[in-house]
C-alpha cells in the first residue's frame, strides 16, 4: 500500500465522524464513540447510557486480571477477532490478560513457559478468536461420549473441550436467548415470555434477568474470581451492555451507509423496535397478532435503483445519447440494495434441519433471521444448520463421537451444541441464531469461527442448501451482510 492510500486510511475515522454526526442529530441519550476501523469500513458504537464509561465494573480486572472487555472489547465488535489478539499477543508478548490457561489456551495443560510455547498453546484463540467452553457431559443425558480424539489431549466426558466464539456485549436488546447453547436462557413457568402453543407451557425469565446472571457467572468462569459480583455491580454491568448499539457505519465501496436514504447505522438501530416474538416465523407477531413478515431488513431499498445513473436531459433534436455508468460508490450501494432483497425473498429448501418447523422447507435466510432490522431469532428456538458436524471438521478441532443410549445410533460432532444442557440426542448441533449486526467488525463467524468471512459464510449456505446462487449473488449477499 503506498503512504497516499494509508494516510487516505488513517484519515478515514475522523471524516467519518463528522459525516456521519452531519447526516444525523447526535441525541445526548445516544452518544458515539469513535468510528472503528474493519476490512469493510468501519463500524460505531453508540451508547444510551452516556459514552463509553471506562469506570463501569465491566471494565474492572477480576479474579485473574481479565475484565469483561478483555473478551468484549469495542475495536473487535464488543467480540475478539485474530487481528486484535495477535496485536495484543505481540505488544504484550502474550501476557494479555486474554491469554489465561484455564479457557484461552488449546488445554489447560499447555506449556506456556517460552513465547514459542505460548503462540502454540493458544493458537485457536490466535487464529479464530475462538475461547475454550468446558462443560462436562449432563448428568442422565440420553447418550454417551464413546470417543474424543482432542488434538491437545485434555478433552474428556468430566469436560469437553468446545472451541466458541464470545457472542458481542451489544445490540442486546434483539435478543431472545443468551448464550450459543441458551445455557443462561433461564427456563421459568412464571416468566413473560412463553412459546405460543406449546404443549407442555415453555416460559422464559426476561433477557434482564438472564444477563444479570450471565455476568456474575462469566466473572466466576472466565475470570477465575473467588468473590461474587455485588448485585450493584451485576446492575451497572448490565445496564451498560444493554445501553450499547453498535453497527457498520460506512463502507469503503459503497462510502457512508446513511446517505442518499440508507438507513443503516447504529442511529437507526438504535431506534428499532424488538420484543420477544416479534414477527415469529411459525406464529407471527406475538403481540398484534400480524402474520409473519419476511421482509425482515428495510434498510437500503431507497439504493437499488443506483445502478444506473439518471437519464442526461434530452436536447432537442439530437438523438439521446446512452445512459452514463452509475459512479463505482452508487454501483456498491446497489449491490447492498439486491443483496437485502436476496436475503428477503431468496427461497431456501431447508432439509435436514432440526429445530426448524416440520414440513415448513420453504425458507428464505429471514424465516430464520427474523428480528426485523436485527436478524436474531424472535422467540427462543434453536436449530441445527450443521455448523459442528463432523464432515466440517478441521483437524485443530477436537470430534466427539456420541452414542444414543436407547438406540445405539451413533453421530460424531465438534460441539453438540444445545444438547449439552438438555442432554437430548434430539438437540446435538442446536444452536442460536445470532444477531446479524455490525458483523464486519467481527470476524471469523460462526459459533467456531470456521467462516473466515462474509461471502465464505454465504458459500456455506450455498452448499449446505444447495441454493444456486450466482457469483454476483453471492457478492451481493455478503455485500449486503458487511454493510449491517
Ligand atoms: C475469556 C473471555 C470472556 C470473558 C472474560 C467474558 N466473556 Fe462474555 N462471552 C465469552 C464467550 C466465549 C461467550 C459465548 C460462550 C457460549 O455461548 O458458549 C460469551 C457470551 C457473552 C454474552 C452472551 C451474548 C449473547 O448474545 O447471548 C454476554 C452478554 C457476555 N458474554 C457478557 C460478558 C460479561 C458481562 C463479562 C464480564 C462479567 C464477560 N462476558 C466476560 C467470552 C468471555
Ligand atoms: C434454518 C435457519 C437459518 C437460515 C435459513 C439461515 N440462517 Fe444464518 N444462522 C442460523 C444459525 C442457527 C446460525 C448459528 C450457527 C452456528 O454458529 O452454529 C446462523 C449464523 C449466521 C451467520 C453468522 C453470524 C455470526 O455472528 O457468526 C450469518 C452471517 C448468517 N447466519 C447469515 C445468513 C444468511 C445470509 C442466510 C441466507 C442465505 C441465513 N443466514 C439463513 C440459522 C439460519
Amino acid at each position: 500500500m503506498n503512504t497516499n492510500a494509508r494516510l487516505a486510511l488513517l484519515t478515514l475515522p475522523a471524516a467519518l465522524l463528522s459525516a456521519w454526526i452531519g447526516a444525523s442529530a447526535v441525541t445526548a441519550a445516544n452518544l458515539p464513540t469513535t468510528p472503528k476501523e474493519n476490512a469493510n469500513g468501519a463500524s460505531l458504537t453508540v451508547s444510551s447510557t452516556g459514552g463509553i464509561d471506562t469506570a463501569n465494573p465491566f471494565f474492572k480486572a477480576m479474579g485473574n486480571g481479565r475484565s469483561c472487555a478483555s473478551c468484549h472489547s469495542e475495536n473487535a465488535g464488543w467480540s475478539l477477532t485474530p487481528n486484535d489478539l495477535q496485536q495484543r499477543f505481540t505488544l504484550t508478548s502474550g501476557n494479555d490478560p486474554v491469554f489465561k490457561l484455564v479457557d484461552g489456551a488449546n488445554s489447560p495443560r499447555a506449556a506456556v513457559a517460552s513465547i514459542d510455547q505460548k503462540r502454540l498453546a493458544y493458537s485457536m484463540l490466535l487464529t479464530k478468536g475462538v475461547i475454550r467452553v468446558g462443560i462436562g457431559m449432563p448428568a442422565n443425558a440420553e447418550f454417551s461420549l464413546v470417543r474424543v480424539e482432542d488434538p491437545y489431549g485434555y478433552a474428556s466426558a468430566a469436560e469437553l473441550s468446545l472451541f466458541r466464539r464470545p457472542l458481542p456485549s451489544a445490540n442486546l436488546k434483539f435478543l431472545s436467548t443468551v448464550m450459543w447453547d441458551a445455557r443462561e436462557t433461564i427456563p421459568n413457568a412464571a416468566g413473560p415470555n412463553c412459546i405460543l402453543g406449546a404443549n407442555p407451557a415453555r416460559c422464559f425469565a426476561s433477557i434482564d434477568t438472564d444477563l444479570l446472571r450471565q455476568a456474575s457467572d462469566a466473572v466466576r468462569g472466565h475470570a477465575e474470581a473467588a468473590q461474587e459480583l455485588s448485585a450493584a455491580e451485576q446492575r451497572a454491568i448490565v445496564n451498560f451492555e444493554s445501553g450499547l448499539t453498535a453497527a457498520q457505519v460506512s463502507s469503503r465501496s459503497a462510502g457512508v451507509l446513511t446517505e442518499s436514504g440508507g438507513r443503516g447505522g447504529p442511529d437507526a438501530l438504535a431506534a428499532t423496535t424488538f420484543y420477544w416474538g416479534i414477527n415469529d416465523f411459525q406464529n407471527g407477531d406475538y403481540r398484534t397478532r400480524a402474520a409473519f413478515n419476511r421482509n425482515v431488513m428495510n434498510l437500503y431499498g431507497a439504493w437499488r435503483n443506483l445502478a444506473t445513473a439518471p437519464a442526461p436531459q434530452p436536447v432537442p433534436g439530437r438523438r439521446p445519447p446512452p445512459p452514463a455508468p452509475a459512479s463505482s460508490t452508487d454501483q456498491a450501494k446497489a449491490s447492498i440494495a439486491r443483496g437485502e432483497a436476496l436475503f428477503n425473498t431468496r427461497p431456501i429448501n431447508v432439509t435436514n434441519t432440526a429445530g426448524f418447523q416440520q414440513g415448513a422447507q420453504r425458507a428464505t435466510c429471514s424465516s430464520c433471521h427474523n428480528a426485523p432490522g436485527a436478524g436474531s431469532h424472535s422467540i427462543t428456538r434453536l436449530i441445527d444448520i450443521g455448523v459442528s458436524d463432523a464432515r466440517f471438521r478441521t483437524p485443530d478441532t477436537p470430534l466427539y463421537t456420541l452414542r444414543n443410549n436407547a438406540t445405539g445410533q451413533q453421530l460424531q460432532t465438534t460441539d453438540p451444541g444445545q444438547a449439552m444442557q438438555t442432554g437430548r440426542w434430539a438437540d446435538i448441533g442446536k444452536f442460536k441464531v445470532p444477531t446479524l449486526r455490525n458483523l464486519s467488525a467481527r470476524p471469523p463467524y460462526f459459533h467456531n469461527g470456521a467462516q473466515p468471512d462474509l461471502a465464505s459464510v454465504v458459500r456455506f449456505y450455498d452448499r449446505r442448501f444447495q441454493m444456486g446462487l450466482n457469483q454476483q449473488e453471492i457478492t451481493d449477499l455478503a455485500n449486503f451482510l458487511a454493510a449491517l
